[in-house]
């Protein structure tokens, strides 16, 4: 059964007519349109795209089964009255699913104005977690093209590992890797790649510096790609020379628990069990107030999105969901560290889809990890 079919599904079951898709991921899923410059429509037996001119020809291939509606902003004010008209003219009525995470206040007011005050519909609600949740179990396809992403993700970083060397700035390191991803096969990175080095490392979201990296202190890189509209992300933590006791504690306690909840993903765990596996070797080892963020989450057509993999989470891992494992710690003056992998659920375990190798204690750089 197609998304938009699936989607008429879920609205059926809470007496809604209609749902329009602004968010890019969603006009992808739902249409098979790849730009986000416009809004799709799914209705009961209806699917419809509207965009201007620039798009035209671009959405007749993409979605040939999609209704094309043509907007042109010496007719219509807005995309909304371009799809009042067409509502009005396919006698639609009743109540339209919104995804308010992805629409601004000016193009709600649009919508309402349009759709509810001068148009056929009755109420429009923002149901984005129902929405999403279509995308939370993958198909093969769609897993095969993740582990694609992943696969270039791994292949830019041992291409980047050469590059990785005392001297080098963290927007220099940045820069090299993000060149590689895209002479790989990627479009873009799939997010803002963080390369948080030393002191840097404590914050879990670090913005890349100019500051040049340091021998014997830890960095963290946070990296992924975009591949034919499909997302990756993987953190590995990487050294020259040797470490401390300290960092050499802290490396080891996130590897432990990186490997203990990554061992122990299969269909029928909750989130929250997942994330309090990792969670409980942190705070036993004594660093659990430094682990700030959750576990994981899912990764697809969005870098970030469900199963969340948070201490209140209670979503049931199903085959075909994919999750990051990564957990981190975060020593404000000092520094942190995290690893991080990405894997899908199977019917009886998990595959792991990002595959670049840990640099280890005692090893002097990360390259050397590909000899081992
Ligand atoms: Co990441
Ligand atoms: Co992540």
């Amino acid at each position: 059964m197609n998304n938009s079919l699936r989607l008429q599904e879920e609205l059926n079951k809470i007496q809604f007519q209609g749902a329009i898709l602004t968010s890019p991921e969603s006009i992808r899923y739902f249409s098979g349109f790849t730009s986000a410059d416009g809004l799709v429509f799914v209705g009961q037996g209806l699917t419809a795209l509207v965009t201007d001119s620039r798009y035209w020809a671009q959405a007749e291939v993409q979605c040939p089964q999609v209704d094309l509606i043509k907007f042109q902003s010496h007719i219509d004010i807005s995309l909304a009255s371009a799809l009042n008209t067409y509502l009005k003219y396919k006698n639609f009525s009743g109540k339209i699913a919104i995804e308010g995470d992805s629409l601004t206040f000016d193009r709600f007011t649009q919508l309402n104005e349009e759709l509810v005050i001068n148009g056929p519909c009755t109420e429009l609600k923002s149901l984005s977690s129902l929405i999403s949740s279509l995308r939370l179990v993958k198909t093969a396809e769609e897993l095969q093209a993740i582990a694609k992403s992943a696969a270039v993700a791994d292949l830019a970083w041992q291409k980047t590992l050469p590059s990785f060397k005392e001297g080098i700035t963290e927007a220099d390191l940045c820069a090299e890797l993000e060149y590689q991803m895209q002479k790989c096969g990627a479009r873009k990175p799939s997010f803002d790649t963080i390369v948080a080095s030393g002191l840097n490392g404590a914050y879990p979201h670090a913005t890349v510096t100019d500051r040049v990296i340091q021998s014997g202190e830890l960095i963290t890189v946070d990296f992924g790609c975009l591949v034919d509209g499909w997302c990756s992300d993987i953190t590995r933590t990487i050294w020259l020379g040797e470490l401390d006791s300290k960092s050499q504690e802290i490396w080891q306690t996130v590897r432990r628990a990186h490997d203990t909840a990554l061992e122990a993903v299969k269909p029928g765990l909750q989130g929250c069990e997942l994330d309090k596996i990792a969670r409980d070797i942190i705070t036993g080892a004594g660093y659990g107030e430094y682990f700030s963020h959750s576990l994981g989450h899912g990764v697809g057509l969005a870098v970030h999105e469900g199963p969340g993999l948070r201490r209140e989470s209670m979503t049931i891992l199903t085959p075909g969901m994919t999750c990051t494992i990564e957990p981190g710690i975060y020593v404000p003056g000092f520094g942190g560290c995290r690893i991080e992998d990405l894997v899908y659920v199977t019917d009886n375990g998990f595959k792991k889809l990002s595959n670049a190798p840990y640099q280890i204690l005692g090893m002097k750089h990360p390259l050397e990890a590909y000899t081992k």
